[in-house]
C-alpha cells in the first residue's frame, strides 16, 4: 500500500488507473474518508467487504463526478430528487434511487435501489473525473473504517483502520482533515415523498426548503437497509456515556462553553456545532489511544447539524 500526500494531478491520474485495474484507493471526501473500488468490478468490490470486515448484504454508495452521470446508475428519478441533486451536489448528500442495469446486486446488496453521491472534496472530484475519462462509471466507497468502528476523518485514522488490510497495489490519497467530519445525509428518493435515512450536514430544514410543497417523511416509516441505521455503530473501544456526570479519569467531550469537570481528560472543546462535527470522531480515537475506559460526552442541543451529531453519538453509546 502506498500513501500519496497532497496528491498532484499526475498522482491522482495514477490512482484513477489503479481503480480501473481493480485496486482499492482510499480517498478524502468532505464528510469522511472513503475506501474506493470500481463500482462495476465485482472482484474489486468484494475486496472492500473483506478489508472492512463488513457483511456483504450491506449496500455501498456509488460516487460519481456530476449530476450528468446520474442516469447511468438510476432510473425513474422523481422531480424532487433532481431538485435536491441540483441544489446540494457536489456535497455531503447521498440519494437513494431506483437502480439501473449498471447497479448490480454486489453494489446494492440485492435491493432494487442504489445510493449515489457527488462529493465536493477537490481530490475526490478530480479522482472521479479522471476515472471517468478512462472509461470508469463510478466509484463504490464506504467509509474507510472496519465494520462498526469510528469513521476516519484524517490520514492517520485511515491507516490505523485499514492500512494493514490493504494490498501492495492499493493506494491511500491524503487530502488532510475532512471539513464536515460526519457521513453524508442519506435521503430515500424512491417513494412519492423523500425520507431522511441518516441525518447529516444537509439538514431536514435545507431539504424542506428545496422540495417546497413536498412532505419530508420521517425515518421510522422506512424499511430500507442501511448499516449506519443499526442501533450500534460508529463505536470506539471506550464506553461512550451520554447525559451522565463525568467521573475522574473519564475522557470528556463538550462544547468549549461547558466547563471541564474535575479530574477528567478533556478530548475536545469545539467552539460551535460545525467544529463539534469536524472533531468528535478524532476525539473518540484519541480517547482509545490513551486507553481510556469511558468517554463522557455532553451532547450539543438544537436542530440542524446537532441532530446528526446526536444520531452518531447515540449509536456510539450503544456500543458494539
Ligand atoms: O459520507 C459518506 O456517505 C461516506 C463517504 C465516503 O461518501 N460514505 C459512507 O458509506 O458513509 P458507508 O457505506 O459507510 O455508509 C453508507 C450507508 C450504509 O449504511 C449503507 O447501508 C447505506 O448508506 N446505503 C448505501 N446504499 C444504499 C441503498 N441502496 N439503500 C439503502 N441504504 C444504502
Ligand atoms: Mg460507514
Amino acid at each position: 500500500m502506498q500513501i500519496m500526500s497532497n496528491p498532484t494531478h499526475d498522482e491522482i491520474k495514477k490512482a484513477a488507473k489503479a481503480l480501473k485495474n481493480g485496486q482499492l484507493v482510499a480517498f478524502p471526501t468532505e464528510t469522511v474518508y472513503g475506501l474506493g473500488a470500481d463500482a462495476t468490478n465485482e472482484e474489486a468490490v468484494s475486496r472492500i467487504y473483506s478489508v472492512k470486515g463488513r457483511p456483504t448484504d450491506h449496500p455501498l454508495i456509488v460516487h460519481i463526478s456530476s449530476i450528468n452521470q446520474l442516469d447511468k446508475w438510476a432510473m425513474d428519478i422523481k422531480d424532487y430528487a433532481i431538485k435536491l441533486a441540483k441544489e446540494f451536489w457536489p456535497g455531503p448528500m447521498t440519494l437513494i434511487l431506483k437502480r439501473s442495469e449498471l447497479a448490480k446486486d454486489f453494489i446494492t446488496g440485492g435491493q432494487e435501489n442504489v445510493g449515489l453521491r457527488v462529493p465536493s472534496q477537490p481530490v475526490a472530484l478530480e479522482l472521479l473525473k479522471e476515472f471517468e475519462k478512462i472509461g470508469g462509471q463510478g466509484v463504490a466507497a464506504p467509509s474507510a473504517n472496519r465494520f462498526g468502528a469510528v469513521s476516519p476523518t484524517n490520514i492517520e485514522a485511515v491507516v490505523e483502520e485499514v492500512g494493514s488490510y490493504l494490498g501492495s497495489g492499493d493506494l491511500i490519497l491524503d487530502g488532510g482533515q475532512c471539513v464536515v467530519g460526519i457521513e453524508s445525509t442519506i435521503i430515500d428518493c424512491t417513494k412519492d415523498s423523500p425520507a431522511i435515512l441518516r441525518p447529516g450536514a444537509i439538514t431536514s430544514k435545507m431539504v424542506e426548503i428545496t422540495i417546497r410543497n413536498e412532505v419530508l417523511l420521517s425515518v421510522e416509516k422506512n424499511e430500507v437497509r442501511a448499516s449506519g441505521l443499526l442501533d450500534s455503530h460508529y463505536s470506539p473501544k471506550a464506553k461512550v456515556l451520554l447525559g451522565t456526570v463525568a467521573e475522574p479519569g473519564d475522557g470528556f467531550i463538550a462544547l468549549a462553553g461547558v466547563a471541564t469537570p474535575n479530574g477528567v481528560i478533556r478530548l475536545a472543546s469545539p467552539q460551535n456545532i460545525e467544529e463539534f462535527a469536524r472533531v468528535f470522531y478524532r476525539a473518540l480515537r484519541t480517547g482509545d489511544q490513551k486507553g481510556l475506559k469511558r468517554i463522557t460526552i455532553f451532547q450539543p442541543e438544537g436542530e440542524g447539524l446537532a441532530v446528526a451529531i446526536r444520531d452518531r453519538l447515540s449509536k456510539a453509546a450503544a456500543g458494539k
